[in-house]
């Protein structure tokens, strides 16, 4: 039990140096390099509350070339404001789908509103028909607020940004407002959209621990924004076709077995249909740490989700997430931040759609 407490307080104490440090994404949370023990997981956790860390105040990460924080307070003054609005109106389930979008949307393509390209005659197979966003949902609450910013100031708003701004004000209201972080802006909107790309750059729920940080790895986000980004899994729903071979009989899975059992029953469908669960079985529509806890616990829905105990340095991040609701609420800011320079467009090669759903000309 002391060695446990030890582990944790020095993976804390190593998180506010990374924390501190602006340029250390490279390093992970440091000072875990190798050599020190690894830390049997728990059977049940935590073991005992540490002392919460403090915190520096927030000093922003920088944003990816070209993007900067209140690009539309002199363009078009109150816009984010009206996303927010639009956010606010939408229910938790709906908020959690506005989070995954932003997601799918920077891994294909990078941030560029490519996958709220709606199908056409001239593209009949965009992004939003691959299969990992056949259950995105959020689209019309982007449209809603796009609507309003072309009333307002046609022409300046990108759908990329109100995604952008989207994911981060769905943050803060399903965390109770303790989510929140300055969103720099300035992207411009892709025009090419393909589901063929789809499979190849969005993770599945099925992958290895190595293929998790390949992927992100991919994208310019390390080991540590993989497992922080991870905790979007406390809110939000998935379909029982994403876990289903997790459930008895399947004898690969670790998952707690009482939670297999309930999850077995609530995927029983008489009429064939694919179910939906809450992926937090404990605090379904609060976007907080209780994901980690439920990793120490074997009681999340994907192999991918499990996978993060398989390796040592991601079950240190669990397990520092695990310790520090707040800490673990800074560096998600951090990381949304982050993934929301992936790739990002200019007036080069991009475009300020008229409407998200469409280019403003086909090509
Ligand atoms: C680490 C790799 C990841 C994998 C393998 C993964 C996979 C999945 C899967 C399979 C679902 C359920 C889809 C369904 O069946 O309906 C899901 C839901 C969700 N994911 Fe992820 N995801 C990952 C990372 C992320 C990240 C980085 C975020 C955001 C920062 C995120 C946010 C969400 C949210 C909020 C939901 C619930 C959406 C809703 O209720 O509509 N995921 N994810």
């Amino acid at each position: 039990m002391a060695n446990k407490l030890a582990a944790l307080i020095a993976v804390i104490i190593s998180l506010l140096g990374s924390v501190s440090c602006q340029a250390s994404y490279g390093y992970g949370y440091g000072g875990y390099g190798g050599g020190n023990p690894t830390p049997p997981p728990p059977s049940s956790y935590p073991p005992t509350s540490p002392r919460p860390p403090t915190y520096p105040p927030t000093t922003p990460s920088p944003p990816a070339a070209g993007l900067r924080v209140g690009y539309y307070d002199d363009k078009c003054s109150g816009a984010e404001a009206i996303v927010r609005e639009a956010v606010r109106g939408a229910d938790a389930g709906v908020k959690a789908g506005l989070v995954r979008m932003f997601f799918h949307d920077c891994f294909v393509r990078g941030c560029d509103a490519s996958v709220l390209l709606k199908p056409t005659e001239a593209n009949p197979q965009p992004e939003m028909l691959g299969i990992p966003n056949l259950s995105l949902r959020g689209f019309e609450v982007i449209d809603k607020a796009k609507a309003a910013l072309e009333k307002k100031c046609p022409g300046i708003v990108s759908c990329t940004d109100i995604l952008a701004f989207a994911g981060r004000d769905a943050s803060y209201f399903l965390s109770s407002y303790a989510i929140d972080f300055k969103m720099p802006a300035g992207r411009y909107d892709g025009n090419v959209s393909l589901a063929s790309e789809t499979l190849a750059n969005l993770p599945p729920p099925f992958a290895d621990v190595k293929q998790l940080k390949d992927m992100f790895a991919a994208k310019g986000l390390d080991t540590v924004d993989m497992v922080v980004l991870s905790g979007a899994h406390s809110i939000g729903r998935s379909h029982c076709s994403s876990f289903s071979g997790r459930l008895p009989p399947s004898n690969t899975s670790d998952m707690d077995p009482t939670l297999a059992a309930k999850l077995k029953g609530d995927c029983v469908s008489p009429n064939g249909a694919d179910n939906t669960v809450m992926q937090d079985y404990k605090t379904p529509n609060e976007l907080d740490n209780q994901y980690y806890l439920n990793v120490l616990n074997h009681k999340v829905l994907f192999a991918s989700d499990a996978a993060l105990l398989k390796a040592t340095d991601t079950m240190r991040l669990v397990y520092a997430a695990a310790a520090s609701q707040k800490l673990w609420q800074y560096k998600f800011g951090e990381a949304m931040v982050k993934m929301g320079g992936i790739e990002v467009k200019t007036a080069a090669n991009g475009e300020i759609r008229k409407m998200c759903g469409f280019v403003n000309k086909a090509y």
